[in-house]
């Protein structure tokens, strides 16, 4: 009888524990995949109708980024690839910061949603790739050759600008329609990767549930390299947008006087600058791919300091038509550091991590320069006066916010920047009046946005702990950004010591 129950007990342990590892499994898929991907995996997340191109459907079983001949399924190693990089151009995040085992176990998952990966006579071993040999002059226009004899150009162009005249008329198997990459842009966002090697493997194996044909029986491996040089030669040297590298940390700077909203202040000639990479939700060719970052912590004031490009400045909002250029930082203020890479999908949190936003806008900040040119007219002073004066004013209130306060103002606003909260999709809220507390200017030159944020540490202030998680989102009013569509970092690590 003992007996029984001991051994009943073991089984119930290891039944236990193996379905313990699944639920494991499942929670890490759950907490980053599905608002994309979907529970059922099927790529119907609630996140999904804002995003272009459409999650992969995993039901489908049919993948693009592979080192198998075209049909087949990819490689653990191909997805852990994909994984490790996310797919540049696209919504899909690099997912560099999850250990080795936990990326395993999450392909495991995505593995078993379709029975493609059980088919044994599907599976076919990967493609070989030599290391590839040198671009010469002579390789390049033989390339040109390859180019024309392969008819890339019906859809890539006859310049590789992806207006090929096959190209408007293209759909993938989900019936969406896809643009054949415009090589001009350099390689730095091709979906599959940016080297020899991934461009070679791309057109040998072809991009499945794409158009994108596989050409390996038509290719001598000559010819292949041939092409490649060929399409790097494309590519303006310097220019292109670069693609998003792994998930940096950010580091504060301490500084005992508190910074002000001078972005050219020499507190941000001390302080540490991270280039962050930001994905477009949305793909569309004029994303802000990336925003530089640099943080200040006085006694008194945490500051943001933010750059990015944006060759056109969109603060007016007038015709329907008319979109702003903006920029947020979100945080999760109430996560402990070793949670971090747990965070819910970037979106907006969920009911356990609600997440705090900073929204500055552009048509915020005209409207209130605008009801700053009325005091400046009134008292003869000049707008950089008022500019350095409300640098050094202690007041909570920055003069713009004063300004705008002041009864000849006629701005709506007291600050350009809007704290709001979420805990997750659709619940974004404005917060209180008493929340309001963060002030900002933004000044746009020669094609660049540099807004400073800064919020004062009272006892509530996130910016108090040593470390918390932070994201950037920006938006480019010429792109027809609005709400969701916008370009989003992963989620970081702001260190504060
Ligand atoms: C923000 C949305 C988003 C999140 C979150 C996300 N993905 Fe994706 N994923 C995408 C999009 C969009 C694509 C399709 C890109 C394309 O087709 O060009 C994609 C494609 C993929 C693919 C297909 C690659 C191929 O070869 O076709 C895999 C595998 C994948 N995602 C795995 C994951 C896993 C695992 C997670 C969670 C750890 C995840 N994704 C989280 C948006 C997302
Ligand atoms: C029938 C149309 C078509 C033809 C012909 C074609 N392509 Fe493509 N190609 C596409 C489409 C569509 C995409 C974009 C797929 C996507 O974004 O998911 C693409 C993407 C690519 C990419 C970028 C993949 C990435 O990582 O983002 C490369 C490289 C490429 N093609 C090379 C070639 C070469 C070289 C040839 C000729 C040997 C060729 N293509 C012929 C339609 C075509």
């Amino acid at each position: 009888m003992q007996r029984i129950v001991l051994s009943t007990l073991v089984m119930v342990g290891i039944f236990f524990s193996s379905t313990a590892v699944s639920q494991e499994v499942e929670k890490l898929y759950q907490r980053h995949c599905t608002a994309c991907h979907g529970e059922k995996g099927d790529g119907n997340g609630p996140a999904a109708y804002l995003l272009s191109p459409k999650p992969r459907d995993f039901t489908s079983g049919i993948y693009k980024f592979r080192s198998t001949p075209s049909g087949s399924p990819p490689t653990d190693q191909d997805l852990l690839r994909t994984l490790k990089h996310g797919i540049n151009g696209t919504s899909m995040p690099a997912w560099d910061r999850l250990s080795e085992k936990e990326l395993t176990d999450v392909i495991k998952y995505v593995k078993s949603f379709s029975d493609i990966f059980e088919d044994k006579d599907a599976m076919e071993p990967p493609i070989k790739i030599v290391s590839p040999p040198q671009l010469t002059k002579k390789s390049v226009q033989a390339g040109k050759k390859v180019y024309k004899e392969m008819e890339c150009s019906k859809c890539h162009g006859p310049r590789g600008k992806g207006d090929g005249p096959s190209s408007a008329k293209l759909k993938d198997d989900w019936d969406r329609p896809i643009r054949p990459y415009d090589f001009t842009r350099g390689p730095s966002l091709m979906k599959g990767g940016a080297s020899s090697q991934d461009i070679y493997r791309t057109f040998m194996a072809g991009l499945d549930g794409t158009p994108m044909p596989s050409f390996i029986d038509e290719l001598t491996e000559k010819k292949s390299w041939q092409l490649v040089h060929y399409i790097q030669s494309l590519s303006p040297s310097g220019t292109g947008s670069a693609a998003p590298k792994g998930t940096p940390t950010l580091h504060a700077v301490k500084v005992s006087t508190d910074p002000s909203l001078d972005s050219n202040a020499p507190v941000w000639k001390r302080s540490p600058a991270t280039v962050v990479s930001l994905r477009p939700l949305w793909a569309r060719d004029n994303w802000v791919d990336s925003v530089k970052v640099q943080v200040a912590v006085g006694p008194k004031m945490a500051a943001f300091r933010l750059e990015w490009r944006d060759l056109r400045k969109d603060d007016e909002v007038i015709r329907p038509q008319d979109f702003r250029d903006g920029v947020a930082i979100q945080f999760i203020p109430k996560v402990k550091p070793s949670d971090y890479v747990g965070i819910p999908f970037i979106g907006m949190g969920d009911d356990k991590d609600a997440v705090t936003i900073w929204h500055w806008k552009a048509d915020w900040e005209a409207d209130i320069k605008e009801g700053f040119r009325d005091v400046v007219q009134k008292y003869g002073v000049t707008m950089n006066q008022m500019l350095k004066q409300a640098d050094r004013s202690s007041n909570k209130l920055n003069l713009a916010g004063r300004a705008a306060a002041n009864p000849l103002s006629s701005s709506k606003h007291k600050a350009p920047i809007e704290v709001l909260a979420a805990k997750g999709f659709g619940t974004l809220t404005s917060q209180p009046a008493a929340s309001q507390t963060v002030e900002g200017r933004g000044v746009w030159r020669n094609g660049v946005w540099v807004v400073v944020m800064r919020q004062p540490l009272d006892s509530g202030s996130a910016l108090r702990q040593k470390t918390l998680p932070v994201a950037i989102a920006a938006w480019n009013g010429a792109a027809g950004d609005r709400n969701g569509q916008k370009s989003v970092s992963q989620w970081m690590e702001l260190k504060i010591e």
